[in-house]
């Protein structure tokens, strides 16, 4: 019998070989699920997180026994000094990165507009849009010179259909897709693509304080019949990642099941 190869289990489809990778909010949830798909196709693995460094490491310790590359990064992404020196981090580490994912999730309450108070508006509106800004300022200099690079901004259904609640949620990600296409835009003549995921409602811990109910309802209204998991948004994320998406860009893909057709 022929032993396994030890890194076997990590050598999934080498769709992103050799790429440098940095996620933001990636100690959990969609970027938890990414960093560790991404790293299973070939690319080493920035982990940035904020508050859960020990699911951090977690991640990080998950590539690493698969015989990948990944280190932890802490910045808070809405602070351009910190944001710049995990770039650093990272690069000193892994290596330029060529691959950004913007996915950090800016909380908010939920409330109806009347009941919406401005500093809490601001708040979410200046946090999601900090937290593209900042680590494409910090990574974009680096591809330009290379001539290549990828960006993908984990976006909502939401900024284009709205939901009882989610004035600032719906507003601020309708920003973010707003940004992404400038960017694919002024970018794409320097070999530069950015794109964004548009995930429908997905089991994290973000969505783990709605009620049972509630979530069995919304599974019903989605054409392929269940919730989203993170992994889903990780497939899709892959994808554009990857070589094959090599002519897609100021795109918006939706993974909800089908609940949003565009
Ligand atoms: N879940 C859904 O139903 C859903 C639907 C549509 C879109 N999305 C979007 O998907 C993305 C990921 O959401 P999720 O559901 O996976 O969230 P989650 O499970 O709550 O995880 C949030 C992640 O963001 C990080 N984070 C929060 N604030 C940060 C900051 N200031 N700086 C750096 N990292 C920060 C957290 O890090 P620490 O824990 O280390 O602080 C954590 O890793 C978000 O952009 C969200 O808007 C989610």
């Amino acid at each position: 019998m022929v032993a396994a190869h030890p890194q076997q289990s990590l050598d999934r489809g080498n769709l992103l070989r050799d790429r440098i990778v940095l996620i933001t909010g990636a100690s959990r949830g969609i970027g938890a699920e990414t960093a560790k798909l991404m790293a299973q196709h070939g690319a080493a693995v920035g982990v940035n997180y904020y508050g859960s460094e020990a699911a951090a490491h977690d991640v990080v310790d998950s590539i690493t026994s698969e015989g990948g590359r990944a280190v932890a990064v802490r910045a808070d992404v809405r602070d351009s000094e910190q944001v710049k020196a995990m770039v650093q981090q990272v690069a000193e580490t892994l290596g330029a990165i060529d691959t950004l994912v913007i996915n950090a999730n800016a909380n908010f309450p939920m409330a109806s507009f009347v009941d919406y108070r401005w500093e809490d508006f601001e708040s979410k509106l200046l946090g999601e849009l900090k937290g593209a800004f900042f680590p494409c300022q910090a990574v974009v200099p680096s591809m330009i010179e290379r001539g290549r690079g990828c960006i993908i901004a984990v976006s909502s259904g939401l900024s284009r259909h709205p939901g009882q609640g989610f004035v600032a949620h719906s507003t601020a990600k309708s920003g973010l897709d707003a940004f992404i296409k400038s960017l694919a835009l002024e970018l794409g003549p320097h070999g530069i693509r950015a794109n964004v995921v548009s995930p429908g409602l997905t089991l994290t811990d973000a969505t783990a304080r709605l009620p049972q109910d509630y979530k069995d309802a919304a599974a019903q209204t989605v054409p392929l019949k269940r919730n989203g998991l993170p992994d889903d948004v990780a497939g899709a994320i892959l994808l554009l990642a990857s070589d094959e998406a090599k002519f897609i860009t100021g795109a918006y893909l939706p993974v909800s099941g089908g609940v949003q057709m565009i």
